[in-house]
């Protein structure tokens, strides 16, 4: 079992999303699925799109010339990670509603036709079946409830953009109130613990 792990937060230091991927992670390990890939896109953000990496995208892989291999290749990698996966953890914060740019970016890469979902006669269809996702969310507010949970763009985005390439499969684990004091930080993320607890309990 391979565990992808993406850390979208900026911080290298008091991140709530970087305390529970890594909580996560050690759970995953300490269940014995030893093999776990990380990415943190503070470390390594990905590329902003370019009007090369557009043009590469939709030529026929037969038809790309070296150069427009040349451009995809850190988005063939990315590709290849996630396909490699079974399950995909994200560490995601919520930046101005939505979630981080670098993740944003990442999704541009790995949200390829062809490779991560096609146009069938019925409609797009994502390619990436057979995988789950685990998304955890951190807010300085709290989106959880009506009416505030219209505000919220990130685990609500990223499930719908995982299940248009075929992951349909994701629990989003949500952070809320990581602006309060610390009590209320504390409680959220224990209650975060258990709920990653139950997941992997259920998983196998
Ligand atoms: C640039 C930036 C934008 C933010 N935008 C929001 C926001 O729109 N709503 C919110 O509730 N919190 C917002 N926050 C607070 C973060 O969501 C919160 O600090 C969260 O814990 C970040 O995740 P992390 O601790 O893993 O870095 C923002 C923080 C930063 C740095």
């Amino acid at each position: 079992m391979k565990l992808l792990q993406l850390d979208a937060s900026a911080l290298s230091q008091g991140s709530h999303t970087k305390t529970l991927t890594h909580y996560f992670h050690q759970a995953w390990s300490k269940a014995g699925f030893d093999t776990i890939e990380q990415v943190d896109f503070a470390q390594n953000p990905p590329p902003h799109m370019t009007e090369p990496m557009i043009g590469a995208y939709f030529t026929r892989p037969e038809k790309r010339s070296d150069e427009q291999k040349q451009t995809l290749a850190l988005s063939d990698h990315y590709l290849n990670q996630l396909k490699a996966a079974d399950v995909l953890l994200i560490g995601s914060p919520m930046y101005n509603f939505t979630i981080a740019s670098t993740l944003k970016a990442w999704l541009d890469h790995i949200m390829r036709v062809g490779e991560a979902f096609v146009y069938t006669e019925n409609g797009p269809q994502g390619l990436l079946e057979n995988k789950r996702a685990v998304v955890i969310t951190a807010s300085g507010g709290d989106y959880t409830q009506p009416p505030m949970d219209a505000m919220d763009f990130n685990g609500t985005y990223l499930k719908t953009a995982l299940a248009f390439i075929g992951i349909e499969d994701v629990t989003v684990i949500q952070l809320p109130s990581m602006a309060a004091d610390e009590a209320t930080q504390n409680a959220g993320e224990e209650k975060a613990r258990k709920q990653v607890d139950e997941w992997l309990a259920n998983f196998g």
